[in-house]
């Protein structure tokens, strides 16, 4: 009798337990669809809150971790915690025709980017579909040549300036000004449509709450010229094939607009480096009546270039760079202002990280958890100034006398001051 009391409370108490389980696993998980962009406090696009979550935290204990092991030395800080780079290359006289096929004699004599991975990160699942750019340039225009491998093409949104992200898609971030305002976002789908817009700032760099409709601005446009290709028929079941790509370019002078870039210089000089993110969000389709249908209830993938280390493109000091050079046989991506941009992102991060714990930022960067090699001051001399709810941080080269010294603001805007 005891025994069966027992065994039966157990059982219910299982069940119980089990039950709990599920309510709170589901609210705890996040749901990676198409609300991904905006579901994760710290992420959110809605502009609700600049909680910094739980991956920012393993984002930032894994940088410490990293930096605590290495020392910076001279000879290795405009190397060292680089993101993914690329060279892209003049054209040289050379010219692509924006066919959608990456075929052109100037597509073939440039490598490839590394394959995107998962944008929280190398320790997540390799993508199952491999994705690989190329960027060219002139004096005109940058040229984009995506690789995407793909099984069952299809899309529904057939109207260029709406939400293409929302189906299977490519996009490309710029900054073309380094300073990571006004970043231009442009976005093309397997149905060849596009949507191209401008970022006055991140969204999380508008505070809380901010408003979204000002955070970007549908109206720019970017006179890109377009195609997609696709090796099997889009919207077609019985057709399969095996990837599609993306080829685009644009021009520098729409690029450049409302940018710091001055009006002579509205394309990079030689060995300018850019912040740029490719990524490719990846949806899963069912078959109904014979056709494909957006699978609203599966996990959206999100693939990218650079790992931004959790699931929101619009954090562009986290992105990868791309420099722009001539010489053909120079392949190596050699920055001589990331050692600069290195130590004040670090400061970033860590004054947002003191301000979600403490309320506010400070100035004295010992409570800052920085990582000795950043305060150790053989590469950068660094201080921070407060105002009244703002931070400026400022970076003055050890390396380099020639460099101006370097800022950047609470909302992440970067600039450069001629040394007096
Ligand atoms: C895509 O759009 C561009 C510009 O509207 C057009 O030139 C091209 O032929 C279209 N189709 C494909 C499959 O690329
Ligand atoms: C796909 O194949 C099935 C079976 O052969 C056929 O009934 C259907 O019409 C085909 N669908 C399309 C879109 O061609
Ligand atoms: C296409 O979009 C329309 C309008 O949002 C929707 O009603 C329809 O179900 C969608 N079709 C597919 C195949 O996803
Ligand atoms: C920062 O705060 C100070 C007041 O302490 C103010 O004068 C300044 O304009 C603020 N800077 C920005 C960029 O908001």
């Amino acid at each position: 009798m005891r025994t069966r009391e027992v065994i039966i409370g157990a059982i219910v108490g299982s069940v119980l337990l089990f039950v709990v389980g599920i309510v709170i696993g589901h609210y705890a998980i996040p749901k990676s669809t198409d609300e991904s962009k905006s579901n994760v406090a710290y992420l959110n696009t809605e502009c609700t809150t600049t909680t910094y979550d739980a991956e920012w935290d393993t984002y930032r204990n894994k940088y410490l971790q990293e930096a605590v092991e290495s020392s910076c030395n001279k000879a290795t800080c405009n190397t060292e915690d680089l993101p993914r780079t690329y060279i892209s290359y003049h054209l040289n006289g050379k010219s692509i025709d924006i066919d959608g096929q990456l075929d052109d004699p100037a597509w073939l004599e440039v490598p490839w980017t590394d394959s995107f991975m998962d944008i929280r990160g190398p320790e997540y699942p390799k993508p199952y579909f491999d994705t690989k750019v190329k960027v060219r340039w002139d004096n005109e225009r940058l040229y984009v040549g995506a690789r995407m491998e793909e099984t069952h093409f299809w899309g529904n949104i057939t109207e260029d300036e709406s939400l293409v992200w929302t189906e299977n898609a490519f996009e490309v971030y710029v900054v073309p000004d380094g300073s990571l305002h006004n970043y231009k976002e442009l976005q093309i789908s397997v149905m060849n449509v596009t949507w191209d817009l401008m970022l006055k700032k991140a969204y999380i760099d508008f505070g809380t709450p901010c408003d979204k409709s000002e955070a970007f601005d549908s109206s720019w446009n970017s006179d890109m010229r377009k195609a997609t290709f696709t090796d099997g028929i889009v919207n077609d079941i019985n057709s399969t094939g095996t990837f599609w790509s993306a080829e685009w370019s644009f021009s520098f002078e729409r690029l450049a607009q409302h940018t710091d870039r001055p009006a002579g210089k509205l394309k990079p000089d030689e060995n300018e480096a850019w912040f740029f993110i490719f990524a490719r969000p990846e949806y899963k389709y069912k078959v109904v009546n014979g056709k494909y249908v957006k699978d609203e209830s599966a996990p959206t993938e999100w693939w990218s270039w650079q790992p931004l280390y959790t699931v929101n493109l619009h954090l562009p000091s986290r992105f990868g760079l791309v420099q722009f050079k001539k010489k053909m046989n120079d392949k190596t991506f050699k920055w001589e202002k990331w050692h600069l941009y290195r130590a004040l992102f670090e400061v970033f991060e860590a004054e947002h990280k003191y301000k979600s714990i403490n309320g506010m930022f400070i100035d004295d960067m010992s409570q800052l958890q920085l990582a000795p090699k950043i305060m150790s001051t053989s590469c950068v001399d660094l201080s921070v100034t407060l105002g009244d709810g703002n931070f400026t941080v400022t970076a003055i080269s050890k390396l380099d006398s020639n460099l101006p010294q370097a800022h950047i603001r609470d909302d992440r805007y970067v600039w450069f001051t001629d040394r007096v």
